[in-house]
């Protein structure tokens, strides 16, 4: 495994991770990381990475499922690995990195490779897991997990106000809105044709979110991000409130909850 020593770590697209409004819906955003990792059959990886760890709570799972081995969770956000350093009962075998990982390549000794929830945010995503493959052990494996938000209303809707006449002069017409993901089948094509034994699948979850505004709380621990990191305080909270009031149009409430439909695409490859 190996971080090009000469490139900086840059976090990314100026997108400020908070770690404890991310961890508001630890439940529903750890179950696509447990369905992903249960079709990787390795049964004693030697070392694992886990790329775009965040707050290193799932990594751990990866480093309880595999006591004798080295799982490595790598990530740029400052504040997301400080909350993964605090997290009680660290197992002895999981180490935390800073690193960019759109710099990362694998060296030969690693097993296995997870991404969860983190290519969306890498501009050449679909060609740095070229490289990734190409450059894996034989027998080596490649699980990744991306949401497929683009389509959803709350992305949609999210989109249309940020490009409104009243946000766009301030953010910019290339405000990034949501993640930049591939079609399941780009992914599984990716992975045959770099030489893998590969899966590729795609998942629309039905959560059912408690709290007045929960769709908002969602999106605010990861596609609002790059938004409120442009505006100030007060023009913050007046984008907030229009897109609230679009959320709660769109995702009524119901005696059960907020049903709030979410798509994720999986891939999972073995280098033959
Ligand atoms: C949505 S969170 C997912 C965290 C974790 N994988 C999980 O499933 O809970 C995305 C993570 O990717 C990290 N990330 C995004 N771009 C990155 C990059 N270029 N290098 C390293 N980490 C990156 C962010 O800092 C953030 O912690």
């Amino acid at each position: 495994m190996a971080m090009r020593e000469t490139d900086p770590v840059t976090p990314s697209e100026s997108v400020r991770w908070d770690p404890q409004v991310y961890a508001q819906f630890e439940r529903e955003r750890t179950q696509p990381f447990v369905d992903l990792v249960s079709r990787v059959t390795t049964d004693s990886p030697k070392r694992v990475v886990d790329l775009g760890c965040g707050a290193g709570s799932t990594t751990a799972l990866l480093a309880r499922r595999w006591p004798n081995a080295e799982v490595i969770g790598i990530d740029s956000s400052v504040d997301m690995l400080h909350q993964a350093s605090s997290m009680p009962d660290i197992p002895s075998n999981l180490f935390f990195e800073q690193g960019d990982i759109a710099r990362w390549m694998p060296s030969s000794g690693v097993d296995v490779i997870v991404s969860n929830a983190a290519l969306q945010w890498l501009p050449e995503s679909l060609e740095l897991l070229r490289q990734w493959c190409e450059a894996m052990d034989s027998g080596a494996t490649f699980a990744m997990q991306v949401p497929h938000s683009a389509q959803l209303p709350s992305h949609v809707l999210l989109n249309r106000l940020a490009k409104s006449d009243r946000w766009r002069d301030q953010l910019g017409e290339d405000i990034r809105v949501g993640g930049r993901v591939a079609a399941p089948s780009d992914y599984l094509e990716l992975m045959l044709a770099s030489g893998l034994d590969a899966q590729a699948w795609e998942t629309e979850y039905l959560h059912v979110l408690a709290g007045p505004e929960p769709v908002l709380d969602w999106v605010r621990g990861t596609s609002l991000r790059p938004v409120l990191g442009k505006l100030g305080p007060d023009d913050g909270e007046l984008f907030e409130q229009q897109y609230a009031a679009l959320l709660r149009e769109a995702y009524p409430r119901t005696a059960f909850g907020t049903v709030y439909p979410f798509k994720r695409i999986f891939a999972v490859g073995t280098k033959r």
